[in-house]
């Protein structure tokens, strides 16, 4: 399958590695507005075929992805529109409609490392099973209806922002309590993996896990608690609805 990656920027140049990596690279033209930014790619993946020419770019792909900002989508496609052929026409601009794109996904960066989460928005089957076969080299994939799109972009796309902030203030705590930087960091992140395998293997909820590691009147259940008196939950729900206003 030819993938020609319009915009090989953050998002566009996380699915080309991801996609890489999954040896594809022969397969992949990347375009981008500069040569600095295509070498970047090109250097590490010399099998990758590079344009400044959208146009170009996109003959004889059968599938383009759109990953130029979201503003740049409109003039974008008026220009590769003329040279598309059968191409299906996949777009990850965040909240960008246009009736010539076929399918919209909104990835996250962690593509890049086999581990994206993709929610896929309902097409065609034809579409979706092409679409879905790539997403799936680089991640987890999942096929929503139109309506739940933004809930998947919260959860997952800026989902992972999220969890890095949160990251971030468990390490900022762990250097206050008398951990060094980089202690802290590997605790967090293998305490996260550790959590992450916990509710993968054994199938639990959350809130059961936490009854697991809570010792009645303990240490835990008195951290969790000053947690939630902080507005923990209220805060994250906060943060994932604050883009309702703008649908
Ligand atoms: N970042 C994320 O986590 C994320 C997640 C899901 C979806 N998205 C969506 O992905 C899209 C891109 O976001 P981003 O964060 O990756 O932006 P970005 O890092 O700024 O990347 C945009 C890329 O587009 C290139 N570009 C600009 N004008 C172009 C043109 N006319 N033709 C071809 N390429 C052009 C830029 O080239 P130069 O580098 O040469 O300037 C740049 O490499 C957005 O629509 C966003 O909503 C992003």
């Amino acid at each position: 399958m030819k993938i020609t990656v319009i915009g090989a920027g953050n998002m566009g140049g996380a699915l080309v590695k991801g996609w890489c990596r999954a040896g594809l690279a022969q397969d992949i033209a990347i375009t981008a507005r500069t040569l600095a930014t295509l070498e970047r790619y090109t250097s590490v993946y010399p099998q990758l075929t590079a344009h400044t020419d959208n146009v170009q770019a996109v003959q004889g792909a059968d599938v383009v992805v759109l990953a130029v900002k979201p503003w740049l989508v409109d003039e974008v496609v008026a220009e590769i529109q003329p040279a598309l052929g059968t191409a299906v026409l996949l777009s990850v601009a965040a909240g960008v409609r246009h009736e010539r794109i076929d399918v919209y996904a909104m990835p996250n960066i962690a593509v890049e490392y086999g581990e994206g989460m993709t929610f896929v928005e309902e097409a065609s089957p034809y579409n979706i099973n092409k679409v879905s076969e790539l997403f799936s080299l680089c991640g987890h994939v999942q096929v929503v209806p139109a309506k739940q799109m933004s809930a998947g972009m919260q959860v997952s796309g800026c989902g992972i922002a999220y969890v890095m902030r949160y990251v971030r203030a468990m390490m900022e705590g762990g250097v206050e309590l008398g951990l060094r930087p980089d202690e802290a960091r590997q605790a967090v992140l293998q305490t996260m993996k550790g959590a992450v395998a916990v509710l993968e293997e054994s199938g639990r909820h959350p809130e059961d896990a936490i009854d697991a590691v809570t010792t009645p009147g303990g240490y835990t259940i008195r951290g969790l608690n000053a947690m939630e008196d902080a507005g923990f939950t209220r805060s994250v729900l906060a943060g994932l609805k604050a883009n309702e206003q703008k649908k």
